[in-house]
Protein backbone atom coordinates (compact mmCIF):
# COMPACT_ATOMS: atom_id res chain seq x y z
CA UNK A 1 0.00 0.00 0.00
CA UNK A 2 1.13 3.57 -0.96
CA UNK A 3 1.54 6.39 1.86
CA UNK A 4 0.02 9.80 0.91
CA UNK A 5 0.80 12.34 3.08
CA UNK A 6 -2.45 14.64 3.85
CA UNK A 7 -1.08 17.91 4.31
CA UNK A 8 0.81 20.92 3.13
CA UNK A 9 3.38 21.14 5.63
CA UNK A 10 6.28 21.06 3.82
CA UNK A 11 8.69 20.21 6.75
CA UNK A 12 6.79 17.42 8.21
CA UNK A 13 6.49 16.01 4.53
CA UNK A 14 10.60 16.51 3.92
CA UNK A 15 10.80 14.62 7.48
CA UNK A 16 8.22 11.66 6.63
CA UNK A 17 10.03 11.44 3.25
CA UNK A 18 13.24 10.99 4.90
CA UNK A 19 12.13 7.82 5.88
CA UNK A 20 10.83 6.57 2.64
CA UNK A 21 6.95 7.09 3.79
CA UNK A 22 6.19 9.53 1.62
CA UNK A 23 5.12 7.67 -2.00
CA UNK A 24 2.64 11.26 -2.43
CA UNK A 25 0.89 13.60 -0.95
CA UNK A 26 -2.68 15.12 -1.01
CA UNK A 27 -4.10 18.56 -0.01
CA UNK A 28 -7.44 20.28 -0.45
CA UNK A 29 -8.77 23.81 0.29
CA UNK A 30 -9.23 23.21 3.97
CA UNK A 31 -5.41 22.11 3.96
CA UNK A 32 -4.06 25.17 2.14
CA UNK A 33 -6.26 27.47 4.13
CA UNK A 34 -4.64 25.89 7.40
CA UNK A 35 -1.20 26.09 5.96
CA UNK A 36 -1.60 30.00 5.68
CA UNK A 37 0.76 29.88 2.03
CA UNK A 38 0.02 30.77 -1.41
CA UNK A 39 -1.38 27.08 -2.99
CA UNK A 40 1.07 27.74 -6.16
CA UNK A 41 3.94 28.62 -4.08
CA UNK A 42 3.54 25.51 -1.57
CA UNK A 43 2.22 23.38 -3.96
CA UNK A 44 5.56 23.23 -6.09
CA UNK A 45 7.84 23.18 -3.07
CA UNK A 46 5.85 19.99 -2.43
CA UNK A 47 6.41 18.75 -5.97
CA UNK A 48 10.10 19.59 -5.87
CA UNK A 49 10.05 17.62 -2.76
CA UNK A 50 8.60 14.68 -3.69
CA UNK A 51 8.43 12.31 -6.77
CA UNK A 52 5.06 10.72 -6.72
CA UNK A 53 1.69 11.97 -7.17
CA UNK A 54 0.70 15.54 -5.36
CA UNK A 55 -2.91 16.35 -5.45
CA UNK A 56 -3.83 19.49 -5.89
CA UNK A 57 -7.40 20.66 -5.92
CA UNK A 58 -9.96 23.01 -8.07
CA UNK A 59 -12.40 25.16 -6.32
CA UNK A 60 -15.18 26.04 -8.91
CA UNK A 61 -18.09 24.69 -9.24
CA UNK A 62 -18.93 24.80 -13.23
CA UNK A 63 -17.06 22.45 -15.63
CA UNK A 64 -15.26 25.40 -17.77
CA UNK A 65 -13.64 26.80 -15.09
CA UNK A 66 -12.53 23.78 -13.15
CA UNK A 67 -11.50 22.56 -16.44
CA UNK A 68 -8.86 26.11 -16.44
CA UNK A 69 -8.62 25.62 -12.95
CA UNK A 70 -7.25 21.91 -13.41
CA UNK A 71 -4.89 23.05 -15.87
CA UNK A 72 -3.61 25.79 -14.19
CA UNK A 73 -2.50 23.72 -11.09
CA UNK A 74 -1.56 21.09 -13.67
CA UNK A 75 1.35 23.60 -14.92
CA UNK A 76 3.16 23.59 -11.82
CA UNK A 77 4.68 20.39 -12.07
CA UNK A 78 4.92 16.96 -13.91
CA UNK A 79 3.60 15.25 -10.67
CA UNK A 80 0.38 17.09 -10.42
CA UNK A 81 -2.68 15.29 -10.01
CA UNK A 82 -5.97 17.34 -10.16
CA UNK A 83 -7.99 16.62 -7.59
CA UNK A 84 -11.85 17.53 -8.44
CA UNK A 85 -14.92 16.88 -6.72
CA UNK A 86 -17.44 14.01 -7.22
CA UNK A 87 -19.63 15.93 -9.35
CA UNK A 88 -20.92 15.67 -12.85
CA UNK A 89 -19.06 18.73 -13.38
CA UNK A 90 -16.08 17.50 -11.94
CA UNK A 91 -16.36 14.04 -13.53
CA UNK A 92 -16.38 16.13 -17.00
CA UNK A 93 -13.66 17.70 -15.41
CA UNK A 94 -11.69 14.58 -15.23
CA UNK A 95 -12.82 12.85 -18.73
CA UNK A 96 -11.23 15.89 -20.15
CA UNK A 97 -7.87 16.10 -17.94
CA UNK A 98 -7.51 12.25 -18.08
CA UNK A 99 -7.97 12.43 -22.13
CA UNK A 100 -5.13 15.38 -22.27
CA UNK A 101 -3.06 12.85 -19.83
CA UNK A 102 -2.95 15.05 -16.61
CA UNK A 103 -3.99 12.32 -13.83
CA UNK A 104 -7.10 13.32 -11.94
CA UNK A 105 -8.13 12.42 -7.90
CA UNK A 106 -11.64 12.09 -7.72
CA UNK A 107 -12.41 13.34 -3.84
CA UNK A 108 -15.07 13.75 -1.64
CA UNK A 109 -16.76 10.11 -2.75
CA UNK A 110 -19.18 8.19 -0.04
CA UNK A 111 -20.63 5.94 -2.14
CA UNK A 112 -19.91 2.83 -4.45
CA UNK A 113 -21.53 4.10 -7.04
CA UNK A 114 -19.40 7.10 -6.84
CA UNK A 115 -16.36 5.16 -7.57
CA UNK A 116 -17.89 3.33 -10.39
CA UNK A 117 -19.04 6.62 -11.99
CA UNK A 118 -15.63 7.90 -11.10
CA UNK A 119 -13.83 5.20 -12.68
CA UNK A 120 -15.71 4.96 -15.71
CA UNK A 121 -14.72 9.15 -16.06
CA UNK A 122 -10.90 8.36 -16.41
CA UNK A 123 -10.03 8.76 -12.57
CA UNK A 124 -6.64 7.68 -11.93
CA UNK A 125 -7.60 7.98 -8.26
CA UNK A 126 -11.08 7.47 -5.97
CA UNK A 127 -10.84 9.47 -2.68
CA UNK A 128 -13.72 8.10 -0.40
CA UNK A 129 -13.25 9.64 2.90
CA UNK A 130 -13.74 7.11 5.53
CA UNK A 131 -13.43 8.72 8.91
CA UNK A 132 -16.39 11.51 7.60
CA UNK A 133 -18.49 8.32 7.04
CA UNK A 134 -17.52 6.95 10.66
CA UNK A 135 -18.57 10.63 12.48
CA UNK A 136 -22.39 9.75 10.97
CA UNK A 137 -22.34 6.28 12.06
CA UNK A 138 -21.48 4.32 8.73
CA UNK A 139 -18.71 1.91 8.45
CA UNK A 140 -15.99 3.69 6.16
CA UNK A 141 -14.08 0.95 5.64
CA UNK A 142 -17.13 -1.19 4.10
CA UNK A 143 -17.24 1.42 1.56
CA UNK A 144 -13.64 0.61 0.81
CA UNK A 145 -14.76 -3.43 0.90
CA UNK A 146 -17.29 -2.81 -2.02
CA UNK A 147 -15.50 -0.53 -4.46
CA UNK A 148 -12.15 -2.74 -3.97
CA UNK A 149 -14.77 -5.75 -5.32
CA UNK A 150 -16.48 -3.26 -7.79
CA UNK A 151 -12.83 -2.45 -9.25
CA UNK A 152 -11.70 -5.88 -9.26
CA UNK A 153 -14.55 -7.43 -10.71
CA UNK A 154 -13.89 -5.40 -13.86
CA UNK A 155 -10.25 -4.57 -14.31
CA UNK A 156 -10.21 -0.72 -13.88
CA UNK A 157 -7.31 1.02 -13.19
CA UNK A 158 -8.28 3.54 -10.99
CA UNK A 159 -6.49 3.39 -7.79
CA UNK A 160 -8.29 3.53 -4.54
CA UNK A 161 -6.91 6.06 -2.31
CA UNK A 162 -8.35 5.63 1.08
CA UNK A 163 -8.85 9.44 2.46
CA UNK A 164 -9.84 11.14 5.67
CA UNK A 165 -8.15 8.58 8.32
CA UNK A 166 -7.86 9.45 11.79
CA UNK A 167 -6.56 6.53 12.99
CA UNK A 168 -4.15 4.12 12.76
CA UNK A 169 -6.63 1.35 12.61
CA UNK A 170 -7.68 2.86 9.55
CA UNK A 171 -4.56 2.48 8.13
CA UNK A 172 -4.43 -1.16 9.24
CA UNK A 173 -7.97 -2.24 7.42
CA UNK A 174 -7.16 -0.31 4.61
CA UNK A 175 -3.75 -2.36 3.89
CA UNK A 176 -6.24 -5.73 4.92
CA UNK A 177 -8.44 -4.65 2.41
CA UNK A 178 -6.11 -4.30 -0.44
CA UNK A 179 -6.14 -0.52 -1.18
CA UNK A 180 -3.92 0.57 -3.60
CA UNK A 181 -3.18 3.98 -1.28
CA UNK A 182 -3.72 5.58 2.32
CA UNK A 183 -3.46 9.06 2.76
CA UNK A 184 -3.07 10.32 6.38
CA UNK A 185 -1.91 13.48 8.62
CA UNK A 186 1.55 12.89 9.57
CA UNK A 187 0.72 12.07 13.12
CA UNK A 188 -1.45 9.17 12.21
CA UNK A 189 2.01 7.90 10.31
CA UNK A 190 4.36 8.41 12.89
CA UNK A 191 1.91 6.63 15.23
CA UNK A 192 2.41 3.63 13.22
CA UNK A 193 5.77 2.93 14.54
CA UNK A 194 4.40 3.34 18.59
CA UNK A 195 3.62 0.11 20.63
CA UNK A 196 4.21 0.35 24.34
CA UNK A 197 5.63 -3.41 24.36
CA UNK A 198 8.34 -2.18 22.55
CA UNK A 199 8.99 0.63 24.67
CA UNK A 200 8.89 -1.41 28.08
CA UNK A 201 10.99 -4.24 25.95
CA UNK A 202 13.84 -1.34 24.82
CA UNK A 203 13.77 0.26 28.87
CA UNK A 204 14.56 -3.48 29.90
CA UNK A 205 17.69 -4.00 27.40
CA UNK A 206 18.62 -0.99 28.34
CA UNK A 207 18.48 -1.10 31.87
CA UNK A 208 20.14 -4.89 31.65
CA UNK A 209 23.02 -3.49 29.21
CA UNK A 210 23.75 -0.71 31.47
CA UNK A 211 24.41 -3.22 34.04
CA UNK A 212 26.76 -5.46 31.90
CA UNK A 213 29.59 -2.58 31.87
CA UNK A 214 30.01 -3.01 27.77
CA UNK A 215 29.85 -1.18 25.00
CA UNK A 216 29.73 -1.85 21.66
CA UNK A 217 31.29 1.84 20.21
C1 LIG B 1 -7.65 13.98 1.23
O1 LIG B 1 -7.57 13.76 0.06
C2 LIG B 1 -8.88 14.47 1.88
O2 LIG B 1 -9.21 15.72 1.41
C3 LIG B 1 -8.72 14.43 3.37
O3 LIG B 1 -8.20 13.17 3.74
C4 LIG B 1 -9.98 14.76 4.13
O4 LIG B 1 -9.76 14.52 5.50
P1 LIG B 1 -10.74 15.07 6.65
O5 LIG B 1 -12.05 14.39 6.54
O6 LIG B 1 -10.02 14.74 7.92
O7 LIG B 1 -10.85 16.55 6.41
Amino acid sequence: MKFFVDTADVEAIAELNDYGMVDGVTTNPSIIMKSGRDIMEVTKEICDLVDGPVSAEVVSMDFETMLAEGRKLAEIAENICVKVPLTWAGLQTCKALSDSGTKVNVTLCFSANQALIAAKAGASFISPFVGRLDDINIDGMELIEDIRSIYDNYDFNTEILVASIRTVNHMKEAAIIGADVATAPPAVIKKLAQHPLTDAGLAAFEADWAKTGQKIL
